[in-house]
């Protein structure tokens, strides 16, 4: 799996370029540009006129998508960044961004990346191997009551505190610095879920998202995305986890609302105006086809929104 080359098969691919809607000439972002997939589609779309941003954290994954992009056309620029950052950088207004969030298959298969609870790896799990603390580190540094929290609230593992007070207990003798070890401790403290699924499962979601700060970036990134497009630009997000998905599904509905005076208010003071209109009343999932072929779209879930002209 090493060597293997960077292949990830795009989640949804038909269905953002339904909603999208991309067109020659316009301009686009995509913020999670992995290996490439929805950008090269995105980039047939906008023809020799358009031009088409493109940001990633992990080096690896800008490297195999300037190779993949390249074959399609030149009109287009790859930036590494957080998409976090996305309101610091110098970008022009934009028809459409995409972001489909979370890791790719490059990275939850190579064991070196620490990942996945399958493959032998330091315990990394870092996106961007330049972020500042690894899954080890966190597992080696942080309170008790702090792991607990993570496991419980980004991972919803009823046994996060039982997790939590085994690894402060070991940690002075025996750190857990790899994935394997790691995941075999987890099966014994963890009783085995009657629906069949590792012990591991839960507490490695928990410590990715905590690694990578996934939903702290996800919360800072969709007022900037709004502020980023054209009136009447649409922002396409995909999202993999429940938490997420309640993240991007608040911000939308807070978005296209207006006043938000007490009722009780005879006039309006606060002045605030709808910034989006949701164009996805519900998420948009896989279709049975899709499922078929892409067992990673299981999860996947779209919402998309549009900029109105006047805000
Ligand atoms: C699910 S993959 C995207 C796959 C891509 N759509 C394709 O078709 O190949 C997510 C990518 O987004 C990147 N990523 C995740 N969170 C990010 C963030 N906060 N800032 C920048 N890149 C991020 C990951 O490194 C990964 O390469």
């Amino acid at each position: 799996m090493e060597n293997a080359p960077f292949l990830h098969q795009p989640v949804l691919l038909e269905e953002v370029l339904a909603w999208l809607d991309p067109r020659p000439g316009q301009v686009l972002l995509d913020g999670t540009v992995g290996g490439g997939g929805h950008s090269a589609a995105l980039l047939e779309r906008i023809g020799p006129d358009g031009f088409l941003y493109g940001l990633d954290q992990d080096p690896a994954a800008l490297e195999a998508a300037t190779e993949r992009l390249s074959k399609v056309s030149d009109r287009f620029k790859l930036i590494r960044s957080n998409f976090a950052k996305l309101g610091t950088l110098d970008l022009p207004p934009l028809d459409g961004i995409l972001l489909d969030i979370g890791v790719s298959s490059p990275q939850l298969d190579q064991g070196s990346r620490g990942f996945s609870f399958q493959q032998a790896g330091p315990l990394d799990m870092r996106m961007d191997p330049d972020a500042p603390a690894t899954a080890a580190e966190l597992l080696a540094t942080l309170s008790e009551t702090e792991l607990a929290r993570i496991f419980y609230e980004y991972g919803e593992e009823r046994h996060g505190r039982r997790v939590a007070r085994a690894i402060v207990q070991d940690r002075k003798e025996k750190p857990y610095t790899d994935t394997l070890t790691f995941a075999e401790f987890l099966k014994r403290v963890i009783p085995r879920d009657p629906s069949g699924i590792h012990s591991a499962t839960r507490v490695f979601q928990a410590l990715r998202i905590a690694v990578n700060d996934e939903l702290g970036v996800l919360t800072r990134v969709l007022p900037a995305a709004i502020a980023s497009l054209k009136p009447g630009g649409k922002l396409a997000v995909i999202s993999f986890h429940s938490l997420e998905d309640r993240i991007v599904k608040h911000f939308f509905r807070d978005a296209a609302k207006g006043c938000i005076c007490p009722g009780r208010q005879p006039m309006c003071t606060c002045g605030k105006l709808p910034s989006v209109e949701v164009l996805t009343g519900k998420p948009v999932t896989a279709s049975a086809s899709e499922l078929d072929c892409n067992p990673r779209s299981r999860s996947a879930k779209l919402r998309v929104a549009r900029r109105l002209p006047e805000s």
